[in-house]
């Protein structure tokens, strides 16, 4: 395994992997690695004969300066564990490298409304930071196929809609969320909570699970999907200190807000919750 830290560098040897044919899987994270995105290590591993990690903080998607000096930074544990996982070529860049000169036109994407919902309501420009730094990877790295976890579902969602409009020719693969025993969504922030505040995580998803089985019988529920917000909203404010920032019901591809179920279709529910100062975001596929 390589560890990178120039562009230069990584487009070099890419290339020559290209000259030979061989397909390029790329994984874009800020490190801090755990069993959820080494499941995306594992299912590019599998799919292409080259495996990339990029592993950067990208100081322009965090709107909050204390946010980005608490990240964790674990490059050497992050080094271990890709190595156990076969990844071929690690992208660790420093902030100059990606942002070399202050001056330069940051491009501003349309989102087409996107951005607007849950995350964007709450983490003004964040999605612009991320289209920004995923398209540089992606310029750099020019991979066959770029995965990325259903955790982050708006994320995931701005991206394929990036990748279509900018006509970028690769497959973006969404994978499936891995959770803690207790079902707590495995986030790099959740070392973050203390002993108490770990304790009640759960609670999260757990109340997530019984929305969904609450509207089961769709047609014939009480719950319009305004009922059902409030109460998972009131679901979780119940268990100290877990505070709802937001509960949102959305068309999985809109992302719009919905006011009725859909006909059983293509609806997901979205929560970001404080657990004491922790942000943690979760969410749920109600109807696929
Ligand atoms: P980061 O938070 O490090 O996440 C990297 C990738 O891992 C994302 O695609 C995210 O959705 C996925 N991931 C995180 N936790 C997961 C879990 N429990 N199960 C499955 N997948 C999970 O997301 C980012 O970094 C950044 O915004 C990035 C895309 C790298 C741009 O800077």
């Amino acid at each position: 395994m390589i560890v990178n830290k120039t562009i230069a560098a990584t487009m070099d040897q890419l290339n020559l992997h290209r000259q030979k044919g061989l397909s390029i899987g790329l994984v874009p994270t800020m490190g801090a690695l755990h069993e959820g995105h080494l499941s995306l290590i594992r299912r590019a591993r599998a799919e292409n004969d080259i495996v990339v990690c990029s592993i950067f903080v990208n100081p322009i998607q965090f709107n909050n300066k204390e946010d980005l000096a608490k990240y964790p930074r674990t490059l050497e544990a992050d080094t271990a564990l890709l190595e156990s996982e076969n990844c071929d070529i690690i992208f660790a860049p420093e902030v100059n490298e990606i942002y070399p000169n202050n001056n330069e036109p940051i491009t501003v994407y349309d989102l087409e409304g996107l951005d607007k919902p849950m995350e964007g309501q709450f983490r003004p420009g964040h999605f612009q930071g991320v289209c920004v730094i995923v398209h540089k990877l992606f310029n750099i790295v020019n991979p066959d196929r770029a995965y990325f976890g259903n955790k982050d579902f708006q994320q995931l969602a701005i991206i394929r809609n990036m990748v279509k409009k900018q006509k970028l020719n690769l497959e973006i693969v969404g994978c499936d969320i891995i959770r803690e025993k207790d079902g707590l969504a495995m986030s790099s922030r959740n070392m973050r909570l203390t002993e108490s505040e770990r304790l009640i995580a759960p609670k999260i998803y757990q109340t997530l699970l019984q929305a969904k089985n609450k509207i089961a019988d769709y047609k014939n529920t009480l719950f319009t999907p305004a009922l059902l917000k409030q109460w998972i909203s009131d679901e979780i404010s119940s268990n100290e200190p877990l505070k709802p920032e937001y509960v949102e019901i959305v068309d999985t591809i809109s992302l719009q807000p919905t006011e009725d179920w859909n006909g059983g279709k293509t609806l997901i529910v979205c929560v970001a919750v404080f657990d004491g100062s922790v942000r943690l975001i979760d969410n749920l596929i109600l109807f696929s």
